[in-house]
């Protein structure tokens, strides 16, 4: 039977966002929404991500990552941004690498290049705290959040 606070947590509302990573020549992206702000000064964003992503590591290794917050026509981003072929999911997309060396995509309301300065994992998933080395926006629209989003990430596995 669904536990109480699983319904509750389907109740939480949280931005879609495409983060990015880099490793020698080897980019990746994925979406996440497990992501928040968690300091203005300096400034700082958490982004919480389960072991068994390929970008996990990636980011634990580099120590940086890329966020990049997304409109709602940019949907396809969901879908692109999943399973195991970094070069696929970056074909024909307009970017290049930022400060820390992550792809910072062009297409995007938003962007942050983030440099981890705290690694965690009180539960399943590793919370990577960055500070913003820098940070762009590019366009008005409204962002991409979970209310667009059919069914929810539970974060299980
Ligand atoms: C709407 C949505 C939100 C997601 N949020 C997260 C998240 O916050 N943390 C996480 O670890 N995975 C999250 N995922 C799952 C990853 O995006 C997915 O497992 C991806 O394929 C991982 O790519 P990688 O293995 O190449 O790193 C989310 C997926 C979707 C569709």
């Amino acid at each position: 039977m669904k536990q109480q606070w699983q319904s509750a947590f389907g109740q939480m509302t949280y931005g879609i966002y495409v983060l990015t990573t880099v490793v020698d020549d080897t980019i990746n992206g994925m979406i996440a929404s497990w992501v928040t702000q968690v300091s203005y000064d300096p400034p700082l964003i958490m982004a919480a991500v389960h072991p068994n992503r390929y970008s996990h590591d990636m980011i634990a290794n580099s120590r940086a990552f890329g966020l990049h917050i997304i409109d709602q026509s940019q949907r396809e981003l969901l879908a692109r941004f999943k399973g195991p072929d970094p070069g696929e999911k970056f074909a024909n997309m307009d970017w290049k690498p930022g400060k820390t060396g992550v792809p910072v995509l062009k297409d995007c309301l938003a962007w942050f290049e983030l440099q981890v300065i705290q690694q965690n994992q009180p539960g399943n998933h590793t919370l990577f705290i960055g500070e913003v080395v820098s940070a762009g926006s590019h366009a008005e629209a409204t962002p991409l959040t979970t209310l667009d989003y059919d069914g929810m990430y539970v974060g299980k596995n």
